[in-house]
């Protein structure tokens, strides 16, 4: 798969020799964290066909079966304090938009902060973690995304047939993997690039995010608030006006987002 993958990617692409195809592992971004811990360099790339073990946000299991997803992960060390990446589950966001809109001809939107959606189902997600080494700079970051890309409703089962869909779902067409992960690759590259300018990043996260303008109940441990999101901040996190008037920003770390009338 790597070769047909790297033949879609674009000529400026710099990190060919550091992309790795694995065809099952528990966790791309589990298998990162190792090849992090043994040095491996800023663009490193593991891609999967399958994976046993794979998680998302607050110890959610992410399906990963064979022959239809694709689930990536890239490790970043940009070298910088953690308070300069707080947007960067937003930026992979909007790379894996400008990905799928490239490679499938569709543009999906953003449930805030980190799901892929299109039309109420979940297409995707994006799992960042952050490794500080100990003068409290960002040793490694690792962002993780898994994209349905091949399956039918009937792949998924019964208890989240209804808000999980796929790109072929979308578009009604076979969709070509390769492509699709080539996109993506060249994305990410993109956004590493604009990592520590994330101005006009952030204004097309709050174009592409569905979130803002809805009514949310934000939920933190068993206390839950409602509200509407009114915008995304210069750090990603969502701004919210309660029944009160009153308006808070709120982290993704702290607190998860459920639309008052249904998944998104
Ligand atoms: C979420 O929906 O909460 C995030 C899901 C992230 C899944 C991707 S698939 C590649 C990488 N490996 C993992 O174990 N998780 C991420």
């Amino acid at each position: 798969m790597k070769e047909q993958i790297l033949r879609y990617v674009s000529p400026e692409y710099p990190w060919a020799d550091r992309f790795t195809f694995l065809p099952q592992v528990n966790s791309t971004n589990d298998y990162l964290k190792k090849l992090a811990a043994q040095g491996a360099p800023h663009g490193t790339v593991a891609l999967s066909d399958h994976q046993t073990g794979g998680h998302g946000r607050r110890g959610r299991s992410f399906l990963s079966p064979p022959g239809v997803g694709l689930y990536l992960s890239i490790l970043l060390r940009p070298g910088c304090p953690p308070t300069q990446l707080m947007h960067l589950t937003c930026a992979a966001g909007v790379a894996m938009c400008n990905a799928i809109e490239k490679s499938v001809g569709f543009r999906p939107g953003i449930k805030w902060t980190n799901d892929i959606v299109y039309e109420k189902r979940k297409l995707g997600g994006i799992l960042t973690e952050l490794r500080l080494n100990p003068q409290g700079l960002v040793d490694y970051a690792i962002v993780g995304i898994g994209i349905n890309c091949c399956q039918n409703p009937q792949d998924f089962p019964p208890e989240i047939r209804e808000v999980a869909g796929s790109l072929a779902m979308v578009t009604g067409q076979t969709v070509d993997r390769f492509r699709v992960a080539a996109a993506e690759l060249d994305a990410l590259y993109a956004m590493s690039r604009g990592l520590l300018e994330p101005e006009a990043m952030l204004t097309q996260y709050r174009k592409d995010c569905v979130t803002i303008g809805q009514e949310v109940s934000l939920v933190r441990g068993e206390e839950v608030r409602h509200g509407r999101a009114l915008d995304v901040d210069a750090e990603g996190a969502l701004v919210v006006q309660f029944a009160d008037g009153h308006t808070e920003a709120v982290n993704s770390g702290e607190v998860s987002v459920r639309g008052m009338y249904g998944y998104v």
